[in-house]
């Protein structure tokens, strides 16, 4: 007997006893032990970057809203690995600033940049036509980071301001998609970003025009990577639901419980998007605790989820929300 068939026979006598020691009853717990294990060690691995990443190098990546805050980051994360850049935003000299830096930073051509309105389909035609004809190449990877936010309650809101958001948060999704996902199936090659927020899955007081928005961009990206599988496309889709990020654009707006709760650094939050995108993850709740949000939402009745929110302070969270201030 060579020395695997002694610890097979050996882990063969070891169950056998546990069985007649435990009976199914124990098998089923270690069993039910084993998968926790693996699934949280999966989850760790995932959640620390630590899984089998893609190349970014040479791809094209196309970022809306990349004249500041995650969309700025991102930019310098992905020119760093060696990825070709492409930013629109309605703030030009925002946008002109992060080109100028990454192109000192990385390389001459490494990164361009358009004015362009992505509520306005006709802007985002001719902005990515500039866009592949610089970097003479189609667009590997789109990034719908563009949005707004007007933190003002229902009654109190304007009718402009509520279709000003529904069109750059939702609408305009549609279309960034439909300009570059035909080439992607085609080339059997790229990868769809939406960045939505835990307000795409949880309703905030002050925030109906936003949350309906957000949860438009979450059923957007589901609908859309449920298109993908239905034709066993290559094409990757991933949804990012931050809770807030210190980037300015939620300034005022307060977690109850900090510990619990944090108010994510734009560091961190960049660095957990690209790690998803190069990890093909589908979809990143974070903090990941909200995850049991969404949980109580789908499995106790409405009252235990209101209450519970109303409990973390969630409801709360937008009273003193002052805005970008610049
Ligand atoms: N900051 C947060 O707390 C938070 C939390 C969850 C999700 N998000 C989402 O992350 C994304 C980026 O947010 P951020 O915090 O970096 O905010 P930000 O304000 O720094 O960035 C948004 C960018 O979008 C641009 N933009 C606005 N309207 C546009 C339009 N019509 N066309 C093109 N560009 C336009 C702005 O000029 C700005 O550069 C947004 O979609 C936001 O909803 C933010």
């Amino acid at each position: 007997m060579n020395k695997l068939q002694q610890i097979l026979t050996r882990g063969q006598d070891f169950w056998q006893k546990f069985y007649e020691k435990k009976g199914k009853k124990g098998v089923a717990q270690v069993a039910v032990l084993g998968l926790g294990l693996l699934y949280l060690q999966y989850q760790v691995r995932k959640y620390n970057g630590w899984l089998k990443k893609k190349s970014v190098v040479n791809e094209h990546i196309f970022i809306t809203g990349g004249a500041s805050g995650i969309g700025r980051s991102m930019a310098i994360s992905f020119a760093k690995l060696g990825a070709k850049i492409s930013i629109v935003d309605v703030n030009e000299q925002g946008l002109n600033k992060v080109v100028d830096q990454l192109n000192a930073l990385y390389g001459e051509k490494t990164a361009f940049g358009t004015q362009c309105d992505v509520s306005d389909p006709q802007s985002v035609k001719n902005a990515i036509k500039r866009c592949v004809e610089f970097h003479q190449k189609k667009i590997d990877i789109l990034i719908n980071n563009a949005g707004v936010v007007s933190g003002k309650q229902i009654l109190q809101n304007t009718d402009a301001s509520i279709a000003r958001t529904m069109n750059i948060n939702t609408t305009a999704h549609h279309w960034t998609v439909r300009e570059v996902l035909g080439d992607m199936i085609a080339n059997r090659h790229g990868h769809i970003v939406t960045i939505a927020s835990i307000a795409g899955w949880v309703g905030v007081r002050g925030l109906a025009d936003y949350c309906a928005s957000k949860f438009g961009a979450v059923g957007f990206d589901e609908s859309l990577r449920f298109e993908l599988r239905a034709t066993k496309s290559n094409v990757k889709t991933t949804c990012i639901c931050p809770y807030f990020i210190n980037t300015g654009m939620f300034d005022g707006a307060k977690s109850k419980f900090p510990l619990l709760f944090p108010i994510l650094s734009e560091k961190y939050a960049t660095q957990r998007i690209v790690n998803a995108v190069l990890q093909d993850e589908a979809v990143v709740i974070m903090p990941i605790i909200l995850n049991f949000a969404i949980m109580v939402k789908a499995l106790f009745p409405t009252f235990v989820y209101d209450n519970m929110m109303e409990l973390f302070g969630v409801s709360e969270s937008m009273d003193d929300f002052k805005g970008r201030q610049q």
